[in-house]
């Protein structure tokens, strides 16, 4: 019999599609299918690395709860390792998140609790310092810390950015991404840089976050918390975020976000998660602003059947006056 693989074996090496009934002016678009991790995330690659990481380093032993502040996706892959791997998860999610990915969270096992979307960094109830407390609280516990860990920016130069390079025969002018941590952006850009430094990272950014004026060295105001989009968008600057990767930032509004991953899905029958919407909408900009042909790479990052209640549901959008 075939060998048979954990779930954890079937992280990463996702396929890339050219989208090729999208109008990208003089350019390929190409995206990388990381909704097909089996977390349905970017945030698998991450989770294991972590995970691996702290494992080696003891930071994680028998018995150990991992904790974590978390969109949703990072905290899906942590429970879903967690569980294959015998630990156990608390989950301290933002409460904008889709409900969804509660209901994911807590199928795989996990704690979750929430935290408010609409309070900065410095105040007691941000996710991240709720993450730090309930750590802080539970007996044996390991904080994956995605926004100061490490591993977080390495799982992307080690598997995803290798991926890229291999997979486009080492032919890539731009890659486009979001920040959530950072982790993607700067740990793909610290690999260009060494392996095929022509290539450009561009940042898109939703509207109301702080990095598109930090990229481009404006003074930082605070975070206008209305972007609707999952995953990406900063109210502050984390350390696993090397702006020097950053070549260009565009900003992407609510609408132009939705109203891509519709046309993602209509035209090349493709459900992206909301994120999607922003990351190929910037790339769009960035295709047509070309005078020559480039290849261009972005994500689909998660999964879209998480949304279908919000992003693919007409009476959600017209409550958000998206359509
Ligand atoms: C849903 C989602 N989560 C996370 C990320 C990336 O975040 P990070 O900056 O944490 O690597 C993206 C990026 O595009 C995303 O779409």
């Amino acid at each position: 019999m075939k060998d048979i693989k954990s779930l954890v074996d079937l992280i990463g090496n996702t396929p890339i599609v050219q989208a090729k009934n999208i109008d990208a002016g003089k350019c390929n678009l190409f995206l990388k299918m990381e909704n097909m991790n089996p977390g349905s995330s970017i945030k698998d690659r991450v989770a294991l690395q972590i995970i691996n990481d702290a494992e080696k380093n003891g930071d994680l032993v028998k018995g150990s709860t991992v904790v974590e502040a978390t969109a949703g996706n990072t905290g899906l892959g942590l429970a879903l390792i967690a569980l294959l791997k015998g630990y156990k998860a608390k989950v301290i999610i933002l409460d904008k998140m889709n409900q969804n990915k509660i209901f994911h969270l807590k199928s795989l096992g996990a704690e979750v609790m929430l935290a408010k979307s609409d309070v900065g960094p410095d105040s007691p109830e941000h996710y991240v310092n709720m993450a730090k407390r309930v750590a802080a609280e539970t007996d044996n516990s390991f904080m994956a810390n995605q926004f100061t860990n490490k591993s977080n920016p390495l799982a992307h130069e080690l598997t995803t950015a290798p991926e890229i390079y291999n997979q486009m025969d080492g032919d890539v002018d731009a890659i486009v991404c979001g920040v959530g941590t950072g982790g993607t952006i700067s740990g793909i850009g610290k690999f260009f840089e060494k392996n095929n430094p022509k290539t450009e990272m561009v940042l898109a950014d939703p509207e109301g976050s702080i990095v598109k004026d930090a990229v481009e060295k404006k003074p930082l105001k605070e975070a206008d918390y209305k972007w609707l989009v999952e995953g990406i968008g900063e109210d502050f600057l984390p350390d696993t975020l090397d702006l020097k990767y950053i070549k260009k930032a565009y900003s992407v509004s609510n609408e132009e976000a939705f109203q891509t991953i519709r046309t993602l899905a209509l035209k090349e029958g493709i459900l992206g998660g909301s994120s999607s919407g922003t990351l190929i909408c910037a790339a769009l900009k960035y295709c047509h602003e070309q005078k020559e042909k480039k290849n261009v790479v972005t994500f689909v990052c998660d999964n879209g059947e998480k949304y279908l209640n919000t992003a693919y549901n007409s009476e959600w959008l017209k409550e958000k006056n998206l359509i």
